[in-house]
């Protein structure tokens, strides 16, 4: 456990041949990135939550069967001041740092005063987004970092507030068939209001006269948004589902509390402390419309649940069905305090909730005829069930597909559309996962690989040339544990805010 938790991760910055044991199919070229902490220790200081360690990427080219490995340190602003000082000076979510450690009660006060939405990290660790030509390590604050993919090398700073009005931004965007990019973030307190801003950046600018060539985000576009339910305690979400027409959102309550996070500096606690999961409270299903950019005015609710990431939605027969890997409370962020991730972790540190893969339906269209209490979800192919309350009221009971799985990627030419197969990490009580997992949604069995001393990593899908549908076996491949992958390499293992690859839809020759 030491290994994957304890040290700081050297840097590999001369390309280094990995040792292939099989064989990589030849049509498998292209480099993998990933992002994922690596630095938890600087100087005396360490921070405090395993999300919070200093970026490293890393990237896997792959080219004719053969596999080269390097890895560099994100050197972003919070990167360069800590190494500075020699400790950390820069807050991260689950560590609050103190630039200057002499400063008295009233110079912090001040320093509150001057920031109620605090000026977030530029530590982007969670991450790597592709817009347009250009590649950004993100996390889920309002910076991102642009670098080389090649190289690893770190270029711009870019601050989202300048295009799109966000303090927060989701890692996990998602993309068309054109690569252009869907996100969304919250806007905290702006202008009197907190709302969820869903917003688009497209694969391609034109040239502008005399300008040259300018970044997509120049013409990121806002295109919807949904007011928070509070004003000051907004849902913390890590992703989103999005289908052809609609992107469905969860409004959970796991929140952040925004009075307790702008006097967390001066109380001397970190920002994740002013993050509760209200177990009395309900999970709100908001969905947007694509077309007429605006949520649909059917209120859907389940029950109080957290998720972190989407695995898939799609419409069926007038319904959407999406599919997500839920929590029935928070334990998960808990777990991953550095003062829990010891040698007895595994015995020690239990999720008192289990990853389940469980599967929504939701009608598109009312039934005015429906009676009360009726279900309306009319498809063959769930157990989700969506009943009608009063008042323009849905209740949604998800159908349990597997219990004990994170990390969860498919086909992404099938994201938005039905599709089978699900990939994941398996992990059952404890979050490290020990397996790489294959569900079959249609078929409700699985497919497992696991090997000695190695702890699998999000697995990621690359379609062969010529694929034509998910049940052709043959270009079937997952990466991302593959069995190169030994411990020394386990600083990339991506926890719940580790390392994802770029877009998946693109041909194996590109894989970054
Ligand atoms: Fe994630």
């Amino acid at each position: 456990m030491d290994v994957l938790f304890g040290r700081n991760k050297k840097e590999q910055l001369e390309p280094v041949k990995a040792k292939v044991r099989g064989q990589i199919p030849p049509w498998l070229q292209g480099t993998l990135l990933r992002n994922g902490p690596g630095m938890h220790t600087i100087g005396e200081s360490k921070y405090n939550h395993w999300f919070d360690g200093l970026a490293l990427l890393h990237s896997f080219a792959i080219r004719d069967g053969e596999v080269s490995y390097r890895s560099k340190y994100l050197r972003s602003d919070t990167y360069n001041a800590n190494i500075e000082a020699n400790r950390i000076v820069v807050s991260e979510f689950g560590t609050m740092a103190y630039p200057d450690p002499c400063k008295n009660i009233f110079s912090k006060a001040f320093s509150y005063l001057s920031h109620t939405i605090p000026d977030f990290t530029d530590n982007c660790l969670i991450n790597i987004m592709k817009c347009g030509e250009d590649f950004y390590a993100t996390s889920e604050t309002n910076y991102i970092r642009k670098i080389n993919p090649e190289t690893l090398e770190t270029l711009e700073k870019v601050d989202y507030r300048k295009y799109v009005a966000v303090n927060m931004a989701t890692a996990h965007p998602h993309y068309d068939a054109a690569g252009n990019v869907f996100n969304m973030g919250t806007s905290i307190v702006d202008k009197g209001k907190t709302k969820y801003v869903m917003f688009r950046i497209p694969a391609e600018v034109p040239e502008a006269k005399g300008k040259g060539k300018r970044s997509p985000l120049t013409q990121a576009e806002a295109f919807c948004s949904v007011p928070s339910r509070s004003l000051l305690s907004p849902s913390y979400y890590h992703s989103f589902g999005i289908t052809e027409n609609y992107l469905v959102f969860l409004e959970q309550p796991f929140k952040l509390d925004i009075l307790k996070m702008a006097t967390a500096y001066i109380r001397g606690v970190s920002w994740a402390s002013c993050m509760a999961f209200h177990p009395e409270d309900k999970t709100y299903i908001h969905v947007i419309d694509q077309r007429t950019r605006k949520p649909m005015p059917v209120r859907f609710y389940t029950d109080p649940l957290v998720v972190f990431h989407h695995v898939n939605a799609y419409e069926e027969d007038g319904c959407i069905v999406f599919d997500v890997i839920a929590y029935d409370d928070s334990s998960l962020y808990q777990l991953f305090y550095l003062a829990n991730l010891n040698q007895a972790f595994e015995q020690n540190a239990r999720l008192t909730s289990a990853p389940t893969l469980r599967r929504f339906a939701l009608p598109l269209r009312g039934d005015q005829n429906a009676e009360v209490g009726s279900n309306l979800i009319k498809l063959t192919s769930t157990t989700a069930r969506a009943l009608k309350e009063k008042d323009d009221q849905v209740y949604c009971q998800p159908e349990f597909l597997y219990e004990g799985l994170e990390l969860p990627r498919i086909n992404y030419s099938y994201n938005g559309k039905p599709y089978r197969y699900v990939f994941a990490a398996e992990v059952q009580w404890s979050p490290i996962p020990t397996k790489i997992l294959k569900y079959d949604i249609l078929t409700k069995s699985s497919l497992k690989w696991e090997e000695e001393g190695c702890w699998p990593a999000e697995p990621l899908f690359v379609p062969a040339p010529g694929a034509q549908d998910e049940d052709d076996e043959t270009p079937t491949h997952a990466v991302g544990m593959p069995r190169k992958v030994t411990r020394t390499m386990g600083g990339a293992a991506h926890t719940c805010r580790g390392g994802r690859a770029a877009p998946l839809s693109l041909p194996a020759s590109s894989l970054r």
